[in-house]
């Protein structure tokens, strides 16, 4: 990994764990177990690849049009991560996928109880919203659009639609356009959403949000067949080329999006870095 990039990215998941914590920093004399569950998922190491594409894309276009404040996303990008815990909290309940483990160490079920599991995912998922709604260095009208663009995502018609066609999905012979469709619904929508929430808050016009999101749904994708591979349910060899093309195609929709304006210099190349790392990566 380019040593500059690895710093970055570290860099980037240590402000939003200390955005986070600051967040749950909270205490309740008479249920105070409901914060130590919610505390305990949303601190235990993620990779925030979510986080990251809002941020990065944030930086991209807020330099470009005079928004100077980097902490303007941090709520935006602890609110997805939030989200994103919300849903492997409940993915991994006896009732979906009963698993133990979560993150290397037990799932928030195992050490806090069901109930209490299925209730710290609920409150990080209000929570979310509460949070982007009160930050107060957006502007209300990037807050409606983020706020409207990011329910939709984590909804119906996406992660949980995807969730959805996942359980349907199980035991079955699925097609290529039937997998993709779930791909795109239960984890590509909110690596979407991620970007597009860096480029509204950044103040990105339309046809740059337009390459933005092609760009971010190439990874997405790609970062999902990579996964399939962790968990064996791909032949290794094709899977990993699928994955190399859609990195290939979203690094050629970050030119196109330099190519929107010749006369500003848009920076990509963290993005370009990013791209490849989610291919490269080993968990
Ligand atoms: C894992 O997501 C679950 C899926 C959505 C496929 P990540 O790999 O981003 O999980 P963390 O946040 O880094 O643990
Ligand atoms: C989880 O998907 C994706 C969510 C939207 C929560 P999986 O069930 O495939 O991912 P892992 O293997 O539990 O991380
Ligand atoms: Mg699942
Ligand atoms: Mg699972």
């Amino acid at each position: 990994m380019n040593p500059e990039f690895e710093k970055k990215l570290k860099y980037n998941a240590e402000i939003v764990n200390a955005v986070l914590e600051k967040y749950l920093d909270l205490k309740d004399i008479d249920y105070n177990i409901l914060y130590e569950s919610m505390r305990y998922s949303s601190l235990s190491g993620g990779k925030r690849i979510r986080a990251f594409l809002a941020i990065e894309f944030f930086s991209v276009f807020a330099g470009l049009n005079k928004i100077n404040n980097p902490e303007i996303i941090l709520p935006v990008a602890a609110a997805i991560e939030m989200i994103h815990t919300y849903s492997l909290i409940h993915d991994d309940l006896p009732c979906m996928d009963d698993d133990d483990f979560r993150r290397g160490l037990p799932s928030n079920h195992k050490k806090f109880g069901e109930a209490t599991a299925l209730l710290a995912g609920d409150a990080l998922l209000t929570y979310a919203f509460n949070i982007i709604s009160n930050a107060e260095l957006l502007t209300d009208n990037k807050k409606v659009k983020i706020i409207s663009e990011i329910s939709k995502a984590a909804g119906h018609s996406g992660m949980i639609g995807g969730q959805m066609m996942d359980m349907l999905n199980e035991n079955k012979n699925i097609d290529v356009i039937r997998l993709i469709k779930t791909h795109t619904l239960k984890t590509g929508n909110m690596i979407i959403v991620s970007a597009r929430s860096g480029c509204i808050a950044g103040g990105a016009n339309e046809e740059e949000i337009i390459k933005a999101t092609e760009y971010a749904k190439n990874i997405g994708l790609a970062f999902q067949v990579i996964d399939d591979i962790f968990d064996n349910q791909n032949s290794f060899a094709e899977a990993f080329e699928y994955a190399e093309k859609l990195t290939a195609e979203a690094v050629l929709k970050l030119d196109e999006l330099k190519k929107i304006n010749k006369n500003i210099n848009i920076d990509t190349g963290n993005l370009e870095f990013f791209a490849k790392y989610l291919l490269e990566r080993k968990n």
